[in-house]
């Protein structure tokens, strides 16, 4: 992506914490840009903070189909067709699986897994049908790569988001749309507070707030990354095509420690009939998918 200037952008989550960085970045790149948040107020502050003419505010719950598609016509009717989408709204429970309830994970699930299914799936045919190339990057985390007990339901989200960015890299790089995959680590942000937006109808299921967990996560958060400079990463990154967007070069090592203990898991077994079938179709699709990595059709 090389051409910001002009271009729509649509950012979910994007009044707040890393959303409303990416919205500062796009609108100095002369982007016309979509704060989609779910805290009205929050959408409010940032506009009035902006004072800019090319941006805009719509509510939207992320993991309502309905209300995107809404979202997509106003977009689209005051700034024309959205070509950078920014599937970034999410929340965070900080509790094992087996503590959690069924609310606990439709919650999660609705917003930091269906939420980027339902901007996909609903921008990613008009960027298509409009032909102009375009750019989609999913908020995902450091925790889409390493995982312990304590953020269960959050791991399992974000470990989907990064399967579905790399899927999506592959089959939209034909109609000149790039995907990357953001990762960060910790963010100066206010994903402590999400509790604030759980929806009524799914709160019979959840643990009573932990207040003082919340105030060690709120002066934990305080040294997180600043929003605009993982802005400027992304954007960096957008414009290199890269899949991967590490903001935080901190998890280097660790990622590298996490990958050789995969490796270790394998085990030389002996030949079993059909293996060498096998390994002749394995090679045919392991150029195949080496060529979409790269961008490239596969033959
Ligand atoms: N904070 C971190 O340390 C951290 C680390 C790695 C990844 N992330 C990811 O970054 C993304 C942004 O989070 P953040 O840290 O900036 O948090 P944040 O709480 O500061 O901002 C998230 C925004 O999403 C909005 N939101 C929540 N539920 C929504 C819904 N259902 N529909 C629409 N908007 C909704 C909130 O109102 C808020 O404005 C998330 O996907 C999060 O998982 C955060």
């Amino acid at each position: 992506m090389k051409d910001f200037a002009g271009r729509t952008a649509f950012v979910t989550g994007g009044a707040n914490g890393v959303g409303i960085g990416l919205v500062r970045a796009l609108l100095a790149q002369g982007c016309n840009v979509a704060i989609a948040d779910i805290r009205p107020a929050s959408i409010d502050a940032a506009l009035r903070a902006l004072d800019n003419p090319r941006a805009m505010g719509v509510e939207v719950d992320v993991s309502s189909r309905q209300d995107l598609a809404r979202a997509a016509e106003a977009v689209e009717a005051k700034f024309g067709i959205v070509s950078l989408l920014f599937n970034n709204a999410g929340v965070n429970l900080f509790q094992t699986v087996e503590e959690s309830s069924y609310d606990d994970w439709d919650w999660l699930m609705g917003v930091n897994l269906h939420g980027p299914i339902n901007g996909v799936m609903t921008f990613v045919p008009r960027m298509i049908r409009a032909g102009q190339g375009g750019y989609v990057v999913n908020t995902a985390s450091m925790a889409a790569f390493l995982a312990a007990g304590v953020c269960g339901i959050y791991n399992t989200t974000k470990f989907a988001v990064r399967g579905l960015s790399e899927s999506l890299r592959a089959s939209l790089a034909p109609h000149g749309i790039g995907v990357s995959v953001l990762c960060p680590g910790l963010v100066k942000s206010y994903i402590y507070a999400s509790d604030e937006v759980r929806p009524t109808g799914l709160k019979a299921g959840a643990k009573p707030v932990n207040t003082e967990n919340v105030k060690r996560l709120a002066a934990v958060h305080e040294f997180g990354m600043e929003p605009d400079v993982i802005a400027a990463r992304v954007l960096e990154a957008m414009r290199e095509d890269r899949f991967h967007i590490f903001t935080h070069p901190e998890f280097k090592d660790e990622l590298s420690e996490v990958f050789g203990e995969i490796m270790q898991d394998f085990r030389d077994y002996p030949v079993d009939p059909g293996h060498g079938q096998r390994t002749d179709f394995e090679k045919t699709r392991r150029e195949s998918y080496r060529k979409q990595r790269r961008g490239l059709k596969a033959s």
